[in-house]
């Protein structure tokens, strides 16, 4: 079901939340000191984007994160930036012993009545061209059977994606992403192209700060054209940049990229 936003305060305060029974909240004598956790993960972690964040969460509730010394964090992503529900969500808390005790994971060729339930409250929410789900467990993952679905249905193999995009680190989710991670890996996927990314505060081709016109649009799509074999298939774009610099692209975006694919002005 749906989250509802009421449910999650803001303003949690985690030395509110009732302990759930049984717990102890009591540091047991053989558990790690910080010093120790770190030499952990030193040896032991391999990181993902970037270096972590140089302190242990030990709790986490609405926007604020509690270290292993009780002091409480405002967690600007409160999340995994994409997927920014609130830490700890009481919809999910619950959520998560009900799956335990019905069914947990099965074969992907199975149902269960959550499942169904899930996919039936999501498409209330979209609009009536978006009436099919499928069900991963990565953005990555969606990303690339989107890829895949877009190619099946054009025959196609070109992607455009924005050049502040961010899909993910799987093959087809990271070459079509452009803002980072490219370097070092060697050759990606033939066929994937950038776009410029319009963006009012840093327009990228300094034409019409404050006064977007979407020229960044029109010339971007020209020098797609120039690169492509004719053989696009699909075009990816976040509706808010968010490894990007957190930038919402301007509407007007959404009709140029629609009015240009369908008046197959990119061919
Ligand atoms: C916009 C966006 N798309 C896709 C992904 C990839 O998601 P995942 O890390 O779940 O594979 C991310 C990850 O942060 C993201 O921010």
């Amino acid at each position: 079901m749906p989250l509802s936003p009421s449910a999650m305060p803001d303003t949690h305060d985690v030395s509110t939340t009732p302990t759930p029974a049984g717990s102890d909240l009591a540091p047991a004598a053989n558990v790690p000191s910080d010093e120790e956790m770190w030499d952990i993960v030193e040896h032991h972690l391999v990181r993902y984007g970037g270096s972590f964040a140089p302190m242990l969460i030990e709790r986490a509730r609405g926007s604020y994160l509690y270290d292993r010394q009780g002091r409480k964090i405002l967690d600007f992503t409160s999340g995994q930036m994409c997927a920014t529900l609130g830490h700890n969500h009481p919809d999910v808390v619950q959520a998560i012993p009900k799956a335990c005790e019905d069914v947990l994971h099965l074969f992907s060729g199975m149902l269960s009545p959550a499942v169904i339930e899930l996919a039936d409250a999501l498409c209330q929410l979209l609009p009536p061209t978006l009436q099919k789900d499928l069900f991963l467990n990565t953005g990555s993952e969606a990303n690339e059977a989107a890829l895949r679905m877009a190619k099946l249905h054009t025959g196609g193999f070109e992607v455009v994606g924005l050049s502040a995009s961010w899909h993910g680190m799987t093959a087809g989710a990271s070459a079509s992403t452009f803002v980072s991670a490219r370097k070092g890996y060697g050759p990606t996927i033939p066929g994937n192209l950038a776009l410029p990314t319009p963006n009012c505060y840093r327009c990228p081709i300094r034409h019409c700060q404050d006064q977007c016109d979407m020229t960044c649009l029109d010339v971007g799509f020209d020098l797609v054209d120039s690169q492509s074999v004719g053989a696009y298939a699909a075009l990816i774009v976040e509706p808010v940049l968010s490894a990007g610099g957190w930038s919402c692209l301007p509407r007007a975006t959404f009709s140029g990229c629609r009015a240009t694919a369908k008046s197959g002005a990119c061919c």
